[in-house]
């Protein structure tokens, strides 16, 4: 706990005006000329949007639902986080020391995706969140995260997220620009809510999505396995040897559910996101649930 205290909260720089660490600034010509495989598939996703837990779905289903080869390794090294930079490692070095076919991770804005992903013709699968509980779970990622910058009161990370200079950029430009992009590249674009509601019938679409047939049996057992409760529990999706991470802090599988953000907005916040995203939802067809 006290040598997390005296690791430094991350840095950020910017790429065309996106707000991104700054070790991936840094290394930005080495991530924008990746060279994506035909067969790679892109798991990408605004943070904390439910991005593990798509993965673990897709590992699950790779794997025809034997829970053993998805604890062969913990999930970052599984697929790897593509512009993640450390000194000792990257994603990109990650990936190509791996063999093919690869499962990838981005929270890249689409325009700042490598263009080989769009020139190979890549699978992408896109996971969002509504915005409420997103920037909610995203507050507490910046608070455990040494990663990232500190946060700072909720009061202010409200106003930062909503400006949009929070790392990896403004929120509606992400959700709204995968969006756009699914009418010209295969994206299979998934809701968090939509997952909450109906595991089963998200995860078969995200089955036929890969090409794949499994019998009702192992789906249920995906199911049970990519639930939140069998997750929390599970040492390869909690990103435990991260020194950076302070779990005591806030677990990386805080709360999983849609709705926390009515115990964290007062009444004239959620008046001005309201307002807020009135304005800039409006010419998009994206539409988000935020209660169950
Ligand atoms: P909360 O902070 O609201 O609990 P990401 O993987 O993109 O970083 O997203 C993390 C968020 O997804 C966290 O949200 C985490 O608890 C939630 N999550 C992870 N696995 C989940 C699961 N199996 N079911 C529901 N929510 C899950």
């Amino acid at each position: 706990e006290l040598e997390w205290a005296l690791i430094p909260p991350g840095e950020v720089s910017q790429v065309d005006g996106i707000v991104l660490e700054k070790n991936i600034c840094n290394s930005w010509d080495k991530i924008w000329n990746f060279e994506a495989k035909p067969d790679d598939l892109l798991i990408a996703s605004y943070p904390k949007a439910g991005t593990t837990w798509t993965q673990e779905i897709v590992d699950l289903i790779q794997n025809n639902g034997d829970i053993e080869k998805s604890k062969r390794a913990p999930i970052h090294l599984r697929q790897p986080f593509l512009e993640w930079v450390r000194t000792t490692n990257s994603g990109i070095d990650q990936a190509n020391a791996m063999p093919s076919p690869r499962t990838l991770k981005t929270h890249l804005p689409v325009q700042l995706l490598p263009p080989s992903f769009w020139e190979k013709n890549c699978k992408i699968i896109y996971v969002a969140r509504n915005v409420k509980d997103n920037m909610v779970s995203y507050y507490y990622f910046q608070k455990m995260n040494k990663g990232l910058p500190d946060p700072g009161s909720w009061d202010e990370y409200f106003e930062t997220f909503l400006s949009g200079k929070v790392v990896w950029g403004s929120w509606f430009d992400h959700v709204k620009g995968w969006w756009k992009k699914k009418e010209s590249h295969p994206i299979l674009y998934l809701f968090y809510e939509e997952m909450m509601k109906d595991p089963k019938r998200e995860i078969r679409k995200v089955m036929e999505f890969l090409g794949k047939n499994l019998k009702e049996e192992v789906l249920d057992k995906i199911v049970y396995n990519t639930s939140f409760d069998v997750m929390k529990r599970n040492p390869m999706t909690n990103y435990i040897n991260d020194v950076k991470m302070n779990h005591r802090l806030s677990p990386f599988m805080r709360k999983g559910v849609t709705g926390d953000w009515k115990n964290h907005f007062t009444e004239a916040q959620n008046k001005q996101l309201n307002e807020n995203y009135e304005k800039n939802m409006a010419d998009t067809s994206l539409s988000f649930c935020m209660e169950l």
